[in-house]
């Protein structure tokens, strides 16, 4: 009998992290190390310090993820790895590391995609319910997608970001506030004082076609990017920008930015699930810890007769469980690696 335990490693921005999963949704342990305070001096990830950091941590973190499990390495199963997208460099630590274990406990190796994976911790929440097919909203620092979710590790792309990711607007506004990178969790907390319907925001929604028909689905933030910009220095392009602890109700322009985001990313995402004729959504990425968005999506699904699912929130940002999660179902697939097999950025 399989034990069904899986060790999954993660190290393709600025988290290492290593966690052991039992039939892909049972988590025996999660060990994330992260980088955010080192990073946070430069207002964004530094990619060779990434690396670098991901050098010193990975051996320590993935024998912590073991012992915590409370297992010894021949009782695994697989070990899955996140071979894409990412930052190549950081990508090749963890690889290295997935490879040296599986080679000295001879265990297969399991290639894992990092945007398949946080879609995966949606589901993991409800291990024995049949979420696919489902409509998926990848919101992260570096994506901001919707695709279709046919089963494990499926994804069809079906619409983008014009220009940043959400997470990416979240972190320049916050920027722009003079809160804390990573602006996410600070825009929330500010927002959690203020009034959402204090300043109206634009809302982007991609065009109808000329000669009229549905209208496609897609983002796009820097519109509301620099709404943002101009309503705190007012109209005057050559005006300085006001330090942060002059911008006048700071919260009420956290909370309608924040509200801003959540409106586009919930009318896309129930759009998209309509037009598929699919009944649930997935949410999965770092802006899926939003508060707000959990419940404005929770409510508009609710009175379409649809359901949105979120992973819990320590399993939104990057982590290993998500990655030993997923690597389950593609190890009964037999998608499995040699160990010559590569990293890739895309
Ligand atoms: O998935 P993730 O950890 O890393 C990427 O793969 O990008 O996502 C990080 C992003 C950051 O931009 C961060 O500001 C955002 O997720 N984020 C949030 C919240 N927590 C993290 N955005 C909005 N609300 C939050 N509570
Ligand atoms: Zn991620």
């Amino acid at each position: 009998m399989s034990s069904g335990l899986v060790l999954g490693i993660e190290s393709s921005c600025d988290e290492t992290a290593a966690a052991v999963v039992a039939h892909g949704h049972d988590v025996r342990s999660s060990v994330v190390h992260s980088q955010i305070a080192m990073h946070a001096a430069f207002g964004g990830v530094v990619p060779e310090l990434a690396g670098r950091s991901h050098v010193r941590e990975t051996h320590r973190v993935i024998a912590q993820a073991i012992d915590e499990a409370g297992i010894t390495p021949n009782e695994l199963d697989a070990v899955a790895v996140t071979t894409r997208p990412g930052l190549i460099g950081s990508l090749l630590v963890g690889l290295s590391a997935a490879k040296a274990v599986a080679l000295r406990h001879d265990l297969p190796l399991v290639p894992v995609h990092h945007i398949e994976a946080h879609v995966w911790a949606a589901t993991m929440e409800q291990p024995h319910a049949q979420l696919f097919p489902a409509i998926a909203l990848v919101v992260s620092g570096g994506h901001t997608d919707l695709y279709r979710a046919t089963g494990p590790g499926e994804l069809e792309r079906i619409a983008t970001t014009l220009d940043d990711a959400a997470g990416e607007a979240f972190d320049k506004v916050a920027w722009m506030l003079g809160l804390a990178y990573p602006g996410g969790p600070s825009i929330a907390r500010e927002a959690e004082e203020g009034d959402p319907a204090a300043f109206r925001f634009p809302r982007y929604r991609p065009k109808p076609p000329a000669g009229g028909g549905t209208r496609p689905l897609g983002f796009s933030f820097s519109g509301l990017k620099t709404a943002i910009l101009y309503h705190i220095r007012g109209q005057d392009a050559l005006a300085a920008t006001p330090a942060p602890e002059d911008i006048p109700r700071r919260p009420d322009v956290a909370a309608s930015f924040q509200e801003a985001v959540v409106d586009a990313l919930v009318v896309q995402a129930i759009a998209a699930a309509e037009e598929a004729g699919l009944e649930r959504i997935l949410v999965a990425g770092g802006v899926a810890c939003n508060t707000r968005l959990r419940e404005k999506l929770h409510a508009a699904a609710a009175e379409k007769g649809l359901s949105a699912h979120f992973p819990a929130p320590a399993f939104c940002t990057d982590n290993a469980v998500m990655i030993a999660g997923l690597g389950y179902p593609l190890l009964e697939r037999g998608a499995t690696a040699g160990l010559g097999v590569d990293a890739s950025p895309r």
